[in-house]
């Protein structure tokens, strides 16, 4: 018996990364596990590599092509895994983006691109998981990606952490207002994890000539962790499968650092 048997959760922005590794971490608990992603083949090809795990722990897996922005895809999506494995036991809203630009230069779409992927998906998420879970007749847990940026600022990233800060609020207050139909609201952040996200980041930080060479950027905050590393995947997904389980119902409001000591 895994830690999550039986428990039917979402993760969105699971074609890669970090959204990846959490929904395999949750495979190998025993939960039925939708990876849900705005890039739709690749949620497909993660879901397909993942069946033999699944079928190992006694779960099931299945992908879903979702824009987070999108309340009719975000409905669809839920809607499917309801379909597929019976209820919605736990949501994680995962999927977000970044983008570096210099403060001074930060321009309305930035902004907006980066609220609206990390700040409404992450509250359409919320709402259409806590639907589905109330007309279930209550009980569940929404887990949301928050980021050391929601704790401090950091050079370039403005927008981000700005919405980053939006999830820490989001998962207070939904906890809050959502205690009353027995559903769990927390989160955790992540220091610097290697990831295909950093790609773009190095990208933007040579662009702006905050960069000389791609990996620059992880390699300077790794002299700010405690750990004496930056981390992988694979350092995130204990705390997640926790969130996840029922070892932290008696959690609501909390976000988790995973940081490796980086913002003390
Ligand atoms: P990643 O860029 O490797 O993966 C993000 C995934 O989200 C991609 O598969 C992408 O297709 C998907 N996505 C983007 N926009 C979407 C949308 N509108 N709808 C659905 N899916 C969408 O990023 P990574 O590193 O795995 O990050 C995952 C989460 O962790 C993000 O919320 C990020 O902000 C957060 N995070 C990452 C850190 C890091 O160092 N990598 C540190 C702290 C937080």
């Amino acid at each position: 018996m895994g830690r999550v048997s039986g428990r039917s959760c979402i993760v969105t922005g699971a074609a890669r990364g970090i959204g990846r590794a959490i929904g395999e971490a949750l495979l190998d608990e025993g939960a039925d596990v939708c990876f849900a992603d705005i890039n739709a083949g690749q949620a497909q090809q993660v879901a397909e590599a993942n069946e033999a795990r699944a079928r190992q722990a006694g779960g099931g897996v299945t992908h879903a092509g979702v824009d987070v922005t999108d309340r009719g895809q975000v409905r669809a999506m839920i809607a499917h895994v309801v379909e597929r494995f019976g209820k919605l036991d736990v949501m994680f809203n995962n999927a977000g983006i970044n983008s570096p630009m210099n403060f001074l230069d930060v321009t309305e779409d930035n902004w907006n691109r980066i609220m609206t992927v990390n700040g409404l998906g992450c509250l359409i998420g919320m709402q259409e998981a806590a639907q589905q879970m109330i007309a279930q007749g209550g009980g569940g847990k929404i887990v949301n990606t928050a980021s050391v940026a929601s704790r401090q600022g950091f050079d370039n990233v403005a927008p981000y952490c700005a919405s980053k800060w939006a999830v820490v609020s989001l998962t207070q207050s939904a906890a809050r207002d959502l205690a009353k139909h027995d559903i769990t609201v927390t989160g955790f952040a992540p220091g610097v994890v290697a990831t295909e996200m950093w790609e773009q980041v190095d990208r933007d930080l040579m662009n702006i000539g905050a960069a000389e060479r791609p990996g620059q950027a992880m390699e300077e905050f790794s002299a700010d962790i405690l750990r004496g590393r930056v981390a992988t995947p694979a350092d995130i997904v204990g705390t997640t499968t926790f969130l996840a389980s029922r070892e932290s119902d008696y959690m609501t409001g909390q976000i988790v650092m995973i940081d490796g000591g980086m913002t003390l």
